[in-house]
């Protein structure tokens, strides 16, 4: 008898304990709220991610000041390495193993389209704060964007080409697998030749690719005015010399994909002098929204942030600010509050968000000058 009771003492003791221990754990998990971020940290896209998370962490530490739903928040990042595959494999972790209450991510379009199904799958939201391709928010009603897309961005480079650069007979060089690359150029020859232009050449390339002798020389032949490059930094810093080097002489323009400080390294500052790219946001704004927060990024990481760290801070401000306003993490109700997002003021201008979960918002067109990106004209939806 004495030793039933002490067994029955013994597993209520043991019960108690692991009681006690379990709702430690509780309530020490719900002092957090966790957000997830995917992001190419590394990989040929580097700053793209880098540059994201940096501008996302300095959301974090602010809204942390004041906190959130009475919680602090922890961004659990994971590094896609910029590739399609680990991105589902990252994103699935986030989800089920961490259990993120949203998601930021990605940057590139073909990334963000590899993450997207997977979250809307799980009814998590998730913001993209840069991915242009109007596909990637066609994913489902939890996929948001705060930036433009693509369609817009064609345009607004079809009316700089005409307006602005004068340019009429203009060539098409396109990353043939990325679907950002192949989505702009659709878009760029509608409404470059509604507009009376003419596409004299097109040529294809593959991310990775380190010779483009032999497309840049069929581009040659033609004789165009201008070459429109809808690709990413690591690709156009090399298609830039080798154009030089073959003697081609024409302004070449692009996109948002453009913007890195790599994108003039090396030779490459000479070859791109005077070539044009659209994007997000300019440091050379003087609006008080936009010098604060360069301001800001600059004390904590002594460099200047690039549209990707603005793009980082917006989406996760609105971020917070949706959960706040649903006073919630439930998913569905973050979702909800999101798709009401109306005149918020981000750092990247004016955000609202449309049925189709997209931002409306007006792109800028930068000049190559000396290496550095010099504010050239902004142009409104
Ligand atoms: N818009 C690009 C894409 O969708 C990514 C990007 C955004 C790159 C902003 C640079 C700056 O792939």
């Amino acid at each position: 008898m004495k030793n039933f009771y002490k067994s029955v003492f013994l597993s209520v003791l043991i019960l108690s304990v692991s009681v006690i221990f379990s709702s430690c754990n509780k309530t020490d998990s719900s002092k957090e709220i966790l957000i997830g971020e995917y992001a190419s940290l590394t990989g040929s896209e580097a700053t793209f991610g880098q540059s994201e998370h940096n501008g996302l962490m300095l959301a974090v530490e602010e809204i942390n000041k004041q906190g959130l739903l009475g919680k602090q928040v922890k961004l659990i990042t994971e590094d896609n390495q910029g590739k399609p595959s680990e991105t589902q494999t990252v994103v699935q972790k986030l989800i089920n193993r961490d259990k993120v209450v949203a998601i930021i991510g990605e940057v590139a379009s073909s990334r963000s389209k590899a993450g997207a199904p997977i979250c809307q799958a799980a009814k998590i939201p998730m913001i993209t704060p840069a991915s242009t391709n109007p596909e990637v928010t066609t994913i489902g009603d939890y996929i948001f964007r705060v930036c433009f897309i693509d369609p817009f961005q064609a345009s607004v480079m079809s009316k700089f080409a005409i307006n602005s650069m004068k340019v009429k007979r203009v060539a098409l060089l396109i990353d043939q697998k990325n679907a950002y690359s192949t989505g702009l150029a659709d878009n760029f020859r509608k409404v470059f030749t509604v507009m009376g232009g003419d596409i004299v050449e097109e040529q294809k390339y593959s991310a990775g690719d380190k010779d483009f002798k032999a497309q840049l020389t069929s581009i040659k032949a033609k004789n165009p005015e201008a070459i429109f490059i809808p690709g990413y930094y690591t690709d156009v810093n090399l298609i830039s010399i080798q154009a030089r080097e073959i003697g081609l002489t024409c302004p070449l323009f692009g996109s948002d994909g453009w913007e890195s400080e790599k994108l003039t390294e090396g030779k490459a500052k000479d070859a791109l002098e005077g070539s044009f790219f659209s994007t997000h946001v300019s440091a050379d704004d003087p609006s008080p929204n936009i010098q604060n927060f360069i301001k800001k990024y600059q004390e904590k990481y002594k460099s200047k942030p690039d549209a990707m760290a603005f793009l980082g801070y917006d989406a996760g401000m609105i971020l917070f600010d949706a959960i706040k306003k649903a006073n919630s993490t439930e998913g569905e109700k973050i979702k909800n509050e999101l798709a009401r997002v109306k005149d918020y003021p981000g750092v990247t201008g004016v955000i609202t968000i449309n049925e189709q979960r997209n931002a409306i918002k007006p792109a800028v067109v930068m000049e190559i000058k000396g290496g550095n990106f010099v504010y050239k004209e902004t142009i409104a939806p």
